[in-house]
Parts: structure tokens; C-alpha cells; sequence
């Protein structure tokens, strides 16, 4: 969801302004996303590296990602939406694991649309997570004869299907230690549009988009 830093300063406002319309944005591409049927909406909130961002950027973040959780547990509820966030969530602060922890239970049986909201997330960090557990969960011999089908379940993102289709903002064109393992045949998608300007429109032209697609997984049609 990047842009948001670069569309507050061409209003000459502070950073913050920028995530606060980009939760803006956070709101209406949900919607679009419940109104059109997409099953998983995945969205990278705070990468691991964005820890290291001024600590008042650090914390209105924060502070928005508390705002938006109180204020929009309820819509999702009627709505169906089950809340997930995965991430390396000991580095949050236990308030906003509070949160979470209660977001994710009271949606938990929802069957519609799940919103994933990744925090403190890089796909290095996921990859060496599912390594480490895989590592202490096997027998040596075990581990050895780990397949490429079976590591999914190491992985936080284990039990969800890989994202079909990856939008990135403002013409960035990186991945940026998003889900490295998980975005091997996903559709990438660049647009310009500066994330607070992202909306209901723009998501259904980026879907429109991947329905153009033609998927070949490495194999001959
Ligand atoms: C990247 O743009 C954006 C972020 C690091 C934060 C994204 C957060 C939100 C959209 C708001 C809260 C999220 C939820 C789920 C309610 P940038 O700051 O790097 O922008 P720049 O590239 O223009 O500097």
C-alpha cells in the first residue's frame, strides 16, 4: 500500500495524513472486495524494515491500526469478513496483540471474505520462522525428506491459498520482502495511483486487469 508518505507531502501535510487516507482506502477496497466475492484479501500493513522508520511514524501507525481495529470489527462482523493478521507479532506491543487476538477470535467462523492484515512481516523472516519449526518439529530424517508441498505448513500463511493476484502502488517495482515462497506464480500488477487515491474504481480496473491474464504456470496451453 505504498504512497502514502508521498501523497501527504504533495498536500504539505505530515506522513501520518497520508496512512490516515490510506485507511481510507484500507475501508473501500474491503468493501469492494466483499461486494465482488474475492476470497482472501491480503494487505502489507508494516513490514519487519519499517520498524526502523522515525519512532512517531512507528506509532501513528500503530495508533491507526488500534483506530481501525475498534472501529471496524463490528462492520466486518456483518459482513462476514474473518480478520487475520500474521506477522512476527512478538514485536508488537501487547495492547495492539490484545486487539488482534480479540479481532481474529470474534471473526473467526466468519465464511466470507478474509482480510489478512500482515505486521511486522518480511518473507525472509516467514521463510527462516518455518524452516526453524520444521527443523524442531521433524526427526532428522524427517526433515530430509521435506517436499516443496509440504513446507506451506510452516509457513504463517499456512491453511491459505497463494495470492493469485499482487497490486502494488505508486510505481514501485519490488516486492520488497513481501511473500517471497508464496507469490511464485502470482500475478503482479503496477499501477502509479499513490495508495490514498487507490478506491473502489481503481481495485475493479486492477481486477478487470487480472481476468485478462492468461496463467500457465511454467506449462504449455
Ligand atoms: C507505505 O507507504 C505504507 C505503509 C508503510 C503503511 C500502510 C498503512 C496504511 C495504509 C494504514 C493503516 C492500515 C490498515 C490495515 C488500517 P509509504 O509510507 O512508504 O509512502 P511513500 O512511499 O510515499 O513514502
Amino acid at each position: 500500500m505504498d504512497g502514502n508518505g508521498r501523497w501527504a507531502k504533495a498536500r504539505g501535510k505530515e506522513r501520518i495524513f497520508g496512512h490516515i487516507e490510506g485507511a481510507e482506502s484500507v475501508r473501500a477496497c474491503l468493501e469492494a472486495a466483499v461486494e465482488d466475492g474475492v476470497k482472501y484479501l491480503s494487505l502489507y500493513a508494516f513490514s519487519e524494515e519499517n520498524w526502523g522508520r522515525p519512532q512517531a511514524e512507528v506509532n501513528g501507525l500503530m495508533e491507526l491500526l488500534i483506530k481501525y481495529i475498534q472501529e471496524e470489527i463490528d462492520n466486518m462482523m456483518s459482513h462476514h469478513v474473518r480478520f487475520v493478521v500474521l506477522g512476527h507479532r512478538e514485536r508488537l506491543s501487547e495492547k495492539v496483540n490484545a486487539l488482534i487476538d480479540e479481532g481474529m477470535a470474534k471473526t473467526a467462523s466468519n465464511d466470507g471474505t478474509t482480510l489478512i492484515v500482515f505486521l511486522s512481516y518480511s518473507g525472509k523472516w516467514d521463510i527462516l520462522q518455518a524452516m526453524k519449526k520444521a527443523a524442531c518439529e521433524l526427526s532428522p530424517e524427517q526433515f530430509q525428506a521435506l517436499e516443496i508441498k509440504d513446507f506451506d505448513r510452516y509457513l504463517v500463511t499456512a491453511g491459505i491459498p497463494d495470492p493469485d493476484f499482487l497490486i502494488r502502488t505508486s510505481g514501485e517495482l519490488r516486492i520488497s520482502n513481501y511473500l517471497l515462497w508464496q507469490t511464485a506464480y502470482t500475478e503482479f500488477y503496477f499501477t502509479d495511483t499513490l495508495w490514498p487515491d487507490f478506491r473502489k474504481p481503481q481495485f475493479r480496473e486492477a481486477l478487470a486487469e487480472y481476468a485478462r491474464r492468461d496463467r500457465r504456470y511454467g506449462k504449455v496451453k
